[in-house]
């Protein structure tokens, strides 16, 4: 069974993208999501207290976990990979890679109330994503850009690249 694993930055849809996958009959899952249900306590809070260490470490586990149940499609939260480069191999092994490119203005207009950017403010945030560009290509099977796109636009390509590796 094949499984696709959607990176890029907040505001990329990632996990958009995977509950429409979910729509679609496919098993799906989002880290972040499940990093809040197993700790109890919103990403939020977890950066906001400032330990990003421990938030990383827990990221890992879950993440770990869900690479050992039968999703097809996983939506990552956008630092795993400039958090733990090794992931690069891990999922390598084991899920192909989908990286959903955006312009940074347009992700700062759809994620910019999220925790990471209420912490760093808009110029350490696009730095960010300027260290972060390099790592998403090289850790990328596919590419898909979403910027100036619709959701059914971004999905239909989605589709028709599911339809052909999960053969
Ligand atoms: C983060 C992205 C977030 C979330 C956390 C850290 C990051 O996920 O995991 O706030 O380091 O880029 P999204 O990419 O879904 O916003």
């Amino acid at each position: 069974m094949r499984r696709l694993a959607l990176i890029g930055f907040s505001g990329s849809g990632k996990t958009t993208l995977a509950g429409m996958a979910g729509g679609f009959g496919l098993k799906s899952a989002d880290s972040d999501a499940e990093l809040e249900r197993l700790s109890g306590r919103t990403i939020a809070e977890m950066l906001g207290s400032g330990d990003e260490d421990s938030f990383r470490k827990l990221e890992s586990e879950v993440i770990c976990g869900l690479l050992t149940q039968d999703f097809s499609f996983l939506a990552f939260g956008g630092g795993v990979h400039a958090a733990h480069p090794v992931w690069n191999e891990i999922l390598r092994s084991s899920v192909k890679i989908l990286y959903l490119r955006g312009s940074f203005d347009e992700l700062l207009a759809r994620a910019g109330d999220r925790p990471l950017f209420r912490q760093l403010g808009v110029e350490r945030y696009r730095d960010l994503y300027e260290k972060r560009l390099p790592l998403y290509e090289r850790a990328a099977n596919f590419t898909i850009d979403v910027s100036h796109r619709t959701l059914d636009e971004i999905w239909s390509e989605i589709d028709t690249l599911w339809r052909c590796i999960s053969k």
